[in-house]
């Protein structure tokens, strides 16, 4: 396994620092030749323009995606029907806020300012993913999303603890550990509704047909008309293409949902013998890019509510900065630059 290594320093130094004008190709055959050997691609080394800014772009919707996330499910903590369930619950959107802070420093390294991507992302300038505007209707949504939502996530993103950028590999790799407790939970909880009364029953299976479809269109559009899946694979930020993900998501699904006792709405679904895999059904596209142009359930209420929060916090954000100004005068230090 390719482990997270140290920042080298045999590669020339980033745009800025001295050496940038040493020959782009030279610069060019090291960075290909660290990707293809599996070593870890520093944010001091030099990169490509475009692997930064492809990066910049998939780890801001990753992060942005976290925390847009925990509105859905946050919706339910007031309403959890014990201690227990809300404790859990709450633990969980704790965890995407914390997912959210390892991203966005992880973009943080390739230049960004946390702000500068917030405001991309209040002003619909970045996207965050799908799936979150869609409403939370009933307390099995909150299984639904766990054993769904979060199960494709995981899915997703165990391969990128394997990604050519360390920081980001690197934060994916605890992201995944608390990414197994949410599908679980959902499950568990799925599971309890799954196996109390005919109305619990119901309940579970009517938030499984709702979140089913969706929680496929999270790998992304067909590989034949996704823009961004080739180079991405190229340069190792991605290792599977969004169609071998979606198939392998599916195939963990179905024998799961067998033991929750609950269907998956789709009639075509069905192990295929000779391709070791289950065949399942078209998905709506259309759909998908109704959602993705702002036209899906919650858009607006997701990002409306996600300003306001953000407005609520500044208090918060002034005072931590007034707290490391202080904190870097009274050390002599003057490395706090994030406002
Ligand atoms: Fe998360
Ligand atoms: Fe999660």
């Amino acid at each position: 396994m390719a482990t997270a290594a140290a920042p080298r320093t045999d590669r020339t130094p980033a745009d800025g620092a001295p050496g940038a004008t040493a020959d782009t190709a030279a610069h060019q055959h090291a960075f290909d030749t660290a990707v293809a050997a599996e070593e870890r691609i520093e944010p001091r080394d030099w990169m490509p323009d475009a692997y930064r800014a492809t990066l910049v772009r998939q780890i801001a919707q990753h992060a942005h995606s976290e925390i847009i996330g925990m509105q859905p499910e946050a919706n339910w903590i007031t309403r959890a029907p014990s201690l227990r369930r809300k404790a859990i619950l709450m633990a969980k959107v704790q965890d995407e806020a914390g997912h959210g802070l390892y991203l966005y420093s992880a973009a943080e390294t390739l230049g960004t300012s946390r702000e500068e991507l917030l405001d991309k992302l209040h002003s619909g300038r970045q996207k965050y993913s799908s799936i979150f505007n869609y409403p939370t209707l009933t307390w099995a949504d909150v299984g639904a999303i766990g054993w769904l939502v979060d199960g494709a996530a995981i899915t997703n993103q165990v391969p990128l603890c394997r990604c050519s950028y360390g920081p980001y590999a690197r934060a994916m790799v605890r992201i995944c550990k608390e990414e197994s407790f949410h599908q679980r939970q959902g499950y568990e909880l799925l599971l309890a509704l799954s196996k109390g009364t005919p109305e619990q029953h119901a309940m579970a299976q009517d938030a499984v047909d709702r979140w089913w479809w969706p929680s496929l269109m999270m790998f992304g559009p067909p590989d034949d008309s996704s823009q961004h899946s080739a180079q991405s694979m190229e340069w190792k930020i991605k290792r599977h293409s969004n169609d071998e993900l979606r198939q392998r998501f599916v195939d963990i699904a179905v024998p799961q949902a067998e033991s929750l006792g609950l269907t998956l709405p789709d009639p075509d679904l069905k192990w295929n013998e000779e391709r070791g895999h289950h065949d399942f059904g078209a998905i709506d596209w259309t759909e998908f890019k109704e959602v993705l142009k702002g036209n899906g359930p919650c858009n607006e209420q997701r990002i409306t509510q996600r300003r306001r929060a953000h407005d609520e916090g500044a208090w918060v954000r002034e005072a931590a900065a007034a707290h490391a100004a202080k904190h870097a005068g009274s050390t002599g230090r003057t490395g706090a630059t994030r406002a």
